[in-house]
């Protein structure tokens, strides 16, 4: 799998951008790069407030550059030259099993409704294809299957060019009051 281009792994937080960008990387044998713990690597980032605060010319000057390779992360695209990107896989997990992620990751309430209301609403979906349009973006529902086997999916459709558009609807699935409240 030589040809050029970078393969963006995007999502909401806990949505499993970087274990599944870690055995993609390993299946096609390829650098992968995690944005916001480059950025802080190369001092293009820092920690405030428990938040990353990205320096914004210094990303686009470095991430801009990237010819090829796996980057992931929730913003990973706003960074990267749309041209490059050879195919963006946007990975959607069921609000409902990211919430108890958000808890473990010890997410205060707003910061769990901005990001299950983010995917929720498929906020995400829309900047994928502001930045690149509908024939790069793939959507794969990550809420069911290993880590491994999601790879895996992804890998056989580089590998054979095909797309994959999981069918995800979640408010549709609100099933109690619980679920709205969690929602901004
Ligand atoms: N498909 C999955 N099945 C089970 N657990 C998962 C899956 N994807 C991610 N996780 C777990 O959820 C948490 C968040 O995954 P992570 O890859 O760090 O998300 P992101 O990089 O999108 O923020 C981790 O503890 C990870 O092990
Ligand atoms: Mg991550």
């Amino acid at each position: 799998m030589s040809e050029k281009g970078i393969i963006a792994i995007v999502g909401c937080p806990a949505t499993g951008k970087s274990v599944v960008a870690r055995a993609l990387a390993e299946m096609i044998h390829t650098e992968h790069i995690d944005y916001s713990e480059y950025l802080l690597k190369i001092n293009a980032a820092r920690v405030h407030n428990d938040e990353i605060v990205i320096e914004d010319k210094k990303a686009k000057n470095v991430l801009g550059k990237l010819e090829e390779g796996i980057v992931s992360g929730v913003y990973a695209l706003d960074y990267l030259d749309s041209k490059k990107i050879k195919n963006v896989y946007l990975l959607r997990c069921n609000p409902k099993i990211l919430f108890y992620r958000y808890l473990v990751r010890n997410y205060d309430l707003e910061k769990i409704k901005n990001n299950l209301t983010s995917e929720y609403l498929d906020v995400c979906l829309k900047m994928a294809l502001e930045k690149v349009g509908p024939q790069k973006v793939n959507q794969v529902d990550a809420s069911n299957d290993e880590p491994s086997y999601i790879a895996l999916r992804i890998y056989s459709s580089i590998k054979n060019g095909f797309k994959i558009f999981d069918k995800v609807d979640w408010l549709s699935q609100i099933s109690r009051p619980f679920d709205l409240i969690l929602m901004k």
